[in-house]
């Protein structure tokens, strides 16, 4: 839990992080040009080129036997290459929204930066039409698999290895708001996007979305809102004005899913239970009450603190989350961080056209 208790005292500036400086890769890029199209940044010499034809044969041409899942981007499949290493294969449904963008977005962030707690890309396939992405597998799948609709016979997450999850998440989200030479903004802070390895090692995956922060003396980044409904916070929904503190407000979110075990939208319940958060906050309102958070599946959890944490990350009113600039910019002093950093840019091509979406309770993605 220490980096839970980390994260929040930077953002109550409660006092020091203990954790170790991770550095930041990217000053190092070789140049190469990823795009074959013309739209894409260059790649890091970490990233692996792959041919079309090579992911086939790992998956053995995209068998459903070895579909992992489905997302906004496309289906991914377990897949082993030659050199007998397995992966996850991502490949774009070429009727996505998504895209070429996010695609060339995800390979240049994730060439970038590099944490224990963030998923590895290990090469993308660029060729013709076709846009691949490659990454490491994780033996577990997504924190939603374990959380949710989860089999009678099955026993649910226990305590301890859900705060472990959330500890490793706000460790990854730590790196990327205060370590990074630019802060990162993810952007899609959501169980299916912390991804499981062995033990329940928790990795932030998708960075299709993520963002470079803001500098110099701007406080937020003005874009077109995306993200999934339910996890984005309200002032990024009106006001289309990003910041680290969007990250914040979904880290809040997913602390109070591990804590109660619902979904932060869920239709089957009754009008007043079905949006997690709107449910939760008179209840943060009285200590005495949290009990009521805690899921029925786990009993007699202590878990003050941690309800404490959520509702500071949700809260939108005197929570202290304005003085996370100013440990990112005492840290960056302090330490090492930002030491070997190498860039400082947009992710490309995304129009910053302020909208304001239609608010509905449908849990859907924002894009
Ligand atoms: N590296 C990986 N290792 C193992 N399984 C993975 C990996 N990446 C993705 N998956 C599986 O594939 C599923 C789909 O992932 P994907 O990121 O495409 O969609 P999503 O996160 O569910 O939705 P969205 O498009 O909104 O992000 C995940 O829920 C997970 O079960
Ligand atoms: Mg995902």
């Amino acid at each position: 839990m220490g980096c839970v208790l980390s994260y929040a005292k930077e953002l109550f500036n409660m006092g020091e992080s203990g954790d170790t400086p991770v550095t930041v890769a990217g000053s190092n890029t070789d140049g190469r040009t990823i795009s074959e199209t013309g739209s894409g940044p260059t790649a890091s010499k970490t990233a692996k080129v792959f041919t079309f034809r090579e992911l086939a044969t790992a998956t053995k041409d995209f068998r459903s036997k070895f579909l992992l899942g489905q997302g906004g981007f496309g289906r991914v499949y377990k897949g082993q290459l030659r050199n007998g290493q397995e992966v996850a294969v991502k490949l774009l449904d070429r009727s996505s929204q998504q895209g070429d963008q996010e695609f060339f977005a995800e390979v240049e962030m994730l060439s970038l930066l590099h944490h224990p707690n963030l998923v590895t890309l290990i090469g993308y396939c660029s060729e013709r039409d076709q846009r691949v992405l490659v990454y490491e597998y994780m033996p577990l799948g997504s924190l939603d698999d374990h959380l949710y609709d989860v089999p009678v016979d099955k026993a649910p997450l226990d305590w301890k290895t859900r705060m472990k999850i959330a500890n490793g998440v706000a460790k990854g989200l730590e790196y990327l708001h205060v370590c990074a030479d630019q802060p990162v903004i993810f952007r899609d802070f959501k169980p299916s996007n912390i991804l499981l390895g062995e033990g329940y090692h928790p990795v932030l995956s998708d960075f299709g979305v993520a963002k470079f922060g803001p500098v110099g003396d701007s406080n937020h980044v003005s874009t077109r809102v995306v993200g999934t409904y339910g996890y984005c916070a309200p002032e990024y929904m009106l006001t289309g004005h990003l910041t680290p503190k969007c990250d914040v407000y979904g880290f809040g979110v997913v602390l109070l899913e591990l804590i109660s075990g619902r979904k932060v939208i869920d239709k089957t319940r009754s009008p007043d239970m079905r949006n997690l958060v709107m449910w939760a906050q008179p209840i943060f309102k009285d200590p005495n009450q949290f009990y009521r958070l805690v899921d029925p599946l786990l009993p007699g959890w202590s878990i003050i603190l941690i309800v404490a944490i959520s509702m500071c990350c949700i809260g939108r009113k005197g929570s202290g989350l304005d003085k996370l600039e100013k440990k990112r910019e005492s840290k960056r002093g302090n330490s090492g961080c930002a030491a070997d950093t190498g860039r400082a840019r947009e992710t490309p091509g995304n129009p910053e056209v302020k909208t304001q979406p239609a608010v509905e309770e449908r849990g859907e993605k924002l894009k």
